[in-house]
């Protein structure tokens, strides 16, 4: 057990294959950035309370910044039985200082060192997001502004409902991806409440400052349970949440535009360098890179199943369980990040098709609700004028024409005087103009909500 930091109690080695079922730093060893640095903060505070004096603190935070560019430089030799990451670090200051890198972990145990790790690590990546899904809604207000004026129909159901412009059918993903930044803020703040100092569980008997080190790492608060911090895990869970709706969000974005490059739809022209071919038809151009988006969200949403199993039947106050908390944690970042890395440019450069849309915009009865709302302006009861401009698309279906091609007589049979007028809200270009209401495809709100995104995006 000689180079095991618990080896004490222990008599003869650990078995080999205990060794290579219980290690993590195969996967924890992309949290010795913050593994250092809440190190440095741990010692500057020790050397501040008289623990260390203050030149042994900045003894091991030198070497510490060592061993840092040692890992850079893939100098470290990362070894099973040396456990994890947090293990591997403190064995290497002991090998360069001695007493003094054995006094590193006074006051401090893995359990608090490591959830204030992945808590830094967290934090960072959740500013990495923010500044990923900031480049994803910048890409769609681009397209909403290069595409205004384009009108698209709108579906429920995938059948045709209502025309809106592409300006606002882009500015509703960016709603979504604003949403998911607010959530991946409002997680950080509980992110960023400084669990170190816990110690393994109840706290300690040392005189350490805990408002320093939360200075030091820039923590908000300092957390106000030690029992409660050493099982606390959930700010991966809301993490990895606000990552699997992010997931959701571009997944649904992808099936979407999957079917919209189809021959069928043929709406979007993909840009060829984000597209892949067959091995056997000439012709293909795939999708791959939203296929894979839509595919890869899975992942992220079984990773907070894994995570909500992993917490569940847990009793206070650390378990080993929780070391399984980081594969989930780095799994849902690695893929959303890379997921919206490649949406960004996919989406700036794809170009609607207009004139394959606007061939065929007038199919599809997207104007019949304006002149169902045609009628009730002009006093016909709602549930009333539902029922005749149902009529008249049957009317339509049959003669296989539009509203627009109906003989006057048959709008006069609906609204008695004033049948004429109601033309004006036939046609997509009508309906279109015809809407007015706060967050609707209305123009001049759309062109001002297109302005207000540019502006706050910069
Ligand atoms: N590698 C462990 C983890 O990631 C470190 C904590 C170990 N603590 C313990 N009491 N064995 O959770």
């Amino acid at each position: 057990s000689g180079q095991k930091t618990w080896g004490g109690r222990f008599t003869g080695g650990t078995d080999r294959r205990v060794e290579a079922f219980t290690e993590s730093i195969t996967f924890d060893r992309r949290l010795y950035r913050h593994d250092i640095i809440a190190s440095q903060a741990h010692a500057r505070m020790l050397g501040e309370v008289g623990m260390l004096t203050p030149a042994e603190a900045e003894q091991i935070a030198a070497a510490l910044d060592e061993i840092g560019a040692d890992i850079d430089a893939g100098r470290m030799e990362f070894r099973i039985s040396l456990e994890d990451i947090h293990t591997h670090i403190e064995r290497a200051l002991i090998a360069k200082l001695g007493d003094l890198g054995r006094k590193l972990h006074t006051g401090r145990s893995r359990n608090d060192q490591v959830v204030t790790d992945v808590k830094l690590w967290v934090r960072d990546a959740i500013d990495e997001l923010d500044a990923l899904l900031k480049d994803v809604q910048a890409a769609f207000v681009a397209s909403a502004g290069r595409e205004a004026g384009v009108v698209l129909p709108g579906y429920t159901h995938l059948q045709r409902a209502q025309p809106v412009l592409a300006a606002h059918y882009f500015l509703a993903y960016v709603e979504k991806f604003q949403r998911d930044r607010e959530r991946l803020a409002d997680c950080r703040k509980r992110v960023n409440i400084l669990p170190l100092g816990a110690a393994a569980l109840a706290g300690t008997s040392l005189p350490i400052n805990r408002e320093s080190v939360r200075r030091q790492l820039g923590f908000d608060t300092v957390a106000r349970n030690s029992l409660d911090v050493s099982s606390d895990r959930d700010f991966a869970l809301e993490f990895v949440f606000a990552l699997s709706v992010v997931a959701a969000h571009l997944s649904g974005w992808a099936e979407e535009w999957v079917i919209w490059s189809t021959t069928e739809f043929n709406f979007l022209d993909l840009p060829d360098a984000f597209c892949t071919g067959s091995s056997i038809m000439p012709h293909k151009k795939n999708p791959d890179v939203l296929e894979l988006t839509r595919g890869k969200a899975g992942k992220v949403i079984a990773g907070l199943q894994q995570l909500f199993l992993l917490v569940k039947g847990l009793p206070l106050a650390y378990n080993r369980d929780l070391q399984e908390d980081k594969t989930a944690i780095f799994d849902a970042f690695d893929t959303v990040a890379g997921c919206l890395g490649v949406a960004a440019p996919l989406v700036r450069e794809t170009k609607l098709r207009r004139d394959v849309i606007a061939a065929r915009l007038e199919d599809g009865f997207l104007d019949a609700t304006t002149l169902m709302e045609g009628l009730i302006a002009r006093g016909v009861p709602m549930r009333s004028a539902h029922e005749a401009v149902g009529n008249l698309v049957r009317e339509c279906e049959g003669k296989r024409c539009r509203l627009a091609d109906l003989p006057d007589a048959a709008f006069e049979a609906a609204c008695p005087g004033r049948g004429a007028e109601l033309r004006g809200t036939l046609g997509v270009a009508n309906a279109l103009a015809a809407f007015t209401s706060v967050g609707s495809t209305a123009p001049l709100e759309v062109e001002r909500q297109v302005r207000e995104w540019r502006e706050r995006l910069v």
